[in-house]
Order: structure tokens, then C-alpha cells, then sequence
């Protein structure tokens, strides 16, 4: 059975269509991408999947799981990085760590292991017991993707996990990524803009462009079926775009 089924998944918002239709399927284990430019419907994607919004239409299920009559199912198996996200700014990060361990773990012992894990994958050292309000943009993000994972999901739901990143840490998030999917048999789906960066975590993409699915495989079925040299030329000929010659060339 599939991690992940998305059947014909449709979401108006109102007179705005945000999804027409979408399918796919994501195996246990795979790090599958959703990638594709402003407005195409990726939060409204994996909001649907993480029991936060309900589609207009369509079926999606969560290893087996029906997001919208399971919901509580859904949401034992999942771990959800919003795109926005704040952690409580009052508390040390380390502190927000250890509220999060508790309330996900029954016993204390477990707390205390996921604690540790949480803490090693933020990767925030001492900066970890200074408050949450005096942290960068890409330092709430580690704090915020190691509570994502340190309860070891089985899926982890990542809108954007390494935007705000510096290329040191957005390096080390995918090579956390790559682990956790490796050693723990977990799951992802992370949506991103960025094509290049995906290329290099990913093991399939789906490419989504004003609520459809335009292209869907893996980085190299893609590149070799348009001939690309990266995932960014695959995506401009998939929606029918031809990529801008250089400005300033001879004769201009
Ligand atoms: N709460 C909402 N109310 C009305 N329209 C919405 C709402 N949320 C999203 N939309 C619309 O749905 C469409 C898809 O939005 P969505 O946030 O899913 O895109 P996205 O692919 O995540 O974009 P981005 O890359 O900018 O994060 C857009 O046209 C957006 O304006
Ligand atoms: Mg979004």
C-alpha cells in the first residue's frame, strides 16, 4: 500500500480554483517533491493531506487512511511543517523542544529521547536556551523542522522546509532528510520553488502549475524526456514556455 493516494483532488476557495484535479501516489520511504511556481497550489496541497483543510472533491488517504473521515488516523502517522510558522516566542528553543516531546510522548522516557534527538537535529548548539523571539528566520526554521522530526513520523509534511536556509544548512537539512528516509523508513513530501535544490533530494517530483499536475517522475526520467539540463528547462517546456534568450547578445 502507498504512504500516500491523492485521488482527482480539487479545492475552490470560493470562486478561485486552487486544485483541478490532482492524482498521485507517494511510496513509503520516498522523498517526493512538489514543485512549482507562486499560486500553484502546493500549501492548499499539503494542508488537505496534513486534516487541516477540506477538499471540494477528490479523495486523498494517508496509509490508508482517509484524510477527511480518519482524520485522527491521519494525524498519529504525520508530522506537519506549516509554510508560515512561528514557535512560541516566550519560550528558550530548547524549552519549546521539550513542550512539544511531552505532549507528543505518553511516557517521560520517551519524552526525554525525542528531546535529545530534537535537540541534535536542530543543530542550534547553545543558541538552543536563548528565547525563540531572538532567533533569525532560518534558525526558527531548524528549531521548527527538528520538531517535525524528532517524533519520527511515519510521514513528514514539509511546505517549504528550506526556505530561509543558508546553503550550509539547507545542505544539512537534505542530508537529515536523506537519513531519516534511509534509516527510518520515513516518508516525505516537501513542497519548494526551488527545482534546483529539489533535483538533488528528491526521488520523484510532481510538477504543479495552476492547480494541475503538468509533468510527474523522477528527476532523470524528466530531464531525459525533454532533454533538459535540469529540472528548471523541464519545467519551462512542460508549461509550454520557451526560456528567454540572454539579454545583451551581439548585434544589441
Ligand atoms: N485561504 C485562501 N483563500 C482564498 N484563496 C486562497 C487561500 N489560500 C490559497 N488561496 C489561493 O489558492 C491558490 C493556491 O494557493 P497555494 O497557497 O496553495 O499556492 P502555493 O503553490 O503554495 O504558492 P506559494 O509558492 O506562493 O506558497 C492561489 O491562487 C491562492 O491565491
Ligand atoms: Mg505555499
Amino acid at each position: 500500500m502507498p504512504m500516500v493516494e491523492v485521488e482527482n483532488l480539487e479545492k475552490d476557495y470560493g470562486k478561485v480554483k486552487a486544485l483541478r484535479g490532482i492524482s498521485f501516489y507517494i511510496n513509503e520511504g520516498e522523498i517526493f517533491g512538489l514543485i512549482g511556481p507562486n499560486g500553484a497550489g502546493k500549501s492548499t496541497t499539503l494542508k488537505i493531506l496534513a486534516t487541516l483543510l477540506k477538499p471540494t472533491g477528490g479523495r486523498a488517504k494517508i496509509a490508508g487512511h482517509d484524510v477527511v473521515k480518519e482524520a485522527e488516523g491521519v494525524r498519529a502517522l504525520i508530522s506537519y511543517l506549516p509554510e508560515e510558522a512561528g514557535a512560541y516566542k516566550n519560550l528558550t528553543g530548547r524549552e519549546y523542544l521539550e513542550f512539544m516531546a511531552k505532549l507528543y510522548a505518553k511516557e517521560e522516557g520517551k519524552a526525554k529521547k525525542m528531546l535529545e534527538l530534537g535537540v541534535k537535529l536542530s543543530g542550534l548548539g547553545e543558541r538552543l536556551d536563548d528565547k525563540v523571539s531572538t532567533y533569525s528566520k532560518g534558525m526558527t526554521r531548524k528549531l521548527l523542522i527538528a520538531r517535525a522530526l524528532m517524533v519520527k513520523p511515519k510521514l513528514a509534511i514539509l511546505d517549504e522546509p528550506a526556505s530561509g536556509l543558508d546553503i550550509v544548512n539547507a545542505y544539512e537539512i537534505r542530508q537529515t532528510m536523506r537519513r531519516f528516509a534511509r534509516e527510518e523508513g520515513t516518508t516525505f513530501l516537501l513542497s519548494s520553488h526551488n527545482m534546483l535544490e529539489v533535483e538533488f533530494l528528491c526521488d520523484r517530483v510532481a510538477m504543479i502549475a495552476e492547480g494541475r499536475i503538468v509533468e510527474l517522475g523522477t528527476p532523470e526520467e524528466l530531464k531525459e524526456k525533454y532533454n533538459a539540463e535540469n529540472l528548471e528547462e523541464v519545467f519551462m517546456r512542460a508549461i509550454g514556455t520557451e526560456i528567454p534568450e540572454p539579454i545583451g547578445g551581439e548585434g544589441s
